[in-house]
């Protein structure tokens, strides 16, 4: 029995429950009363996905994407073996948990099943709980890897986090029955559209200043031309009538001079909206910045039948 509201699994860098409001502004309004597919092609923790799920009767089917391979195969295990997910994540909670007050063996804990994690060597599910627990516990939910992909995020130093939340992990479950669940660069997702979709973007934001970047999700970093590719494919959906949703840093908000994104998007809608960060080493940084939101469409034009 299933009586909980999916909501995300995993804190996330740049998780975007606090834009959901300005997205909600922002959403072309046929979306409320035709049938629609909804693709997001840089999904992180779903935060969009799962409001999205959650509140659209319309909604006919989803498509999500992420290049992060060990993100993704959470996704499967959750929507394909949750039951066997939930046991072993239960045992590294009770393990976890009973370490309550000794924080050199919470540490050897913790380092021991980063280690594991890393050698990429478990089965599908027991990958998947590493790549759960390992969010739960380390600092601030970061995920980041080095070169080699190695995840190299040390410890948080949170008291008894919630390792197994096992409603929300079948709530979730039962959420991605209708979700088509691909691997790999955001462009492959066109494959995927018909003509009633709309597609949200939420790449990896352009750091506002060389030290903010936490853009390192994945071992390739999302430089200017990543942006840049991701603008031609944004004006190629266009063209074929789908319409889109883009979310990303304000860098002029920083840099008055700034015009990258005013002249990249200069054919589309930009709007500044108001956001706060919900990732950020620093609790000084982690005020009210503004954000961009662009779109491709006015909204009253936007889903037209074709
Ligand atoms: C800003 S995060 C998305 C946050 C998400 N909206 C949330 O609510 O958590 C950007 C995501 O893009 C992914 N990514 C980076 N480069 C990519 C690429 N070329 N294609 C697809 N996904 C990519 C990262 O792995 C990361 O999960």
């Amino acid at each position: 029995m299933i009586n909980r509201i999916a909501k995300p699994f995993l804190k996330w860098a740049g998780g975007k429950t606090q834009l959901i409001a300005e997205i909600e502004k922002s959403l072309p309004y046929e979306i409320t009363n035709k049938k629609f597919t909804y693709i997001e092609p840089f999904v992180g923790s779903g935060a969009v996905l799962f409001w999205v799920l959650n509140n659209f009767q319309k909604l006919e089917r989803a498509v999500i994407n992420d290049i992060n391979e060990d993100l993704i195969n959470t996704y499967k295990t959750i929507a394909s073996r949750p039951s066997e997910l939930i046991s072993i994540l239960e045992i590294l909670q009770n393990e976890y948990h009973a370490l309550e007050g000794n924080e050199e063996n919470k540490k050897l804990y913790y380092y021991q099943k980063r280690n594991l994690y890393n050698t990429r060597k478990e089965e599908q599910s027991g990958q998947a709980a590493l790549f759960i627990f390992l969010n739960r516990t380390c600092f601030n939910g970061l995920y980041r890897v080095n070169s080699k992909n190695f995840y190299n995020v040390p410890m948080g130093g949170y008291k008894k986090p919630t390792i197994c939340d096992r409603e929300n992990i079948l709530a979730v479950s039962n959420a991605l029955q209708k979700v088509e669940i691909l691997c790999g660069d955001f462009e492959q997702t066109l494959d995927f559209a018909n003509n009633k979709s709309l597609f949200y973007f939420d790449p990896p934001y352009k750091p506002l200043s060389e030290t903010s970047s936490f853009n390192s999700y994945a071992k390739d970093d999302f430089n200017d031309n990543e942006q840049i590719r991701l603008k031609d494919f944004c004006s190629k959906l266009d063209v074929l009538n789908h319409s889109w949703i883009l979310s990303n840093s304000d860098v002029k908000g920083k840099n008055i001079n700034d015009n990258f994104f005013d002249d990249l998007y200069s054919d589309f809608k930009i709007q500044r909206v108001d956001a706060r960060r919900s990732i950020n080493a620093n609790p000084e940084k982690r005020g009210s910045l503004k954000e961009l939101l662009i779109t491709n469409y006015a909204n009253e034009q936007a889903l037209q039948p074709a």
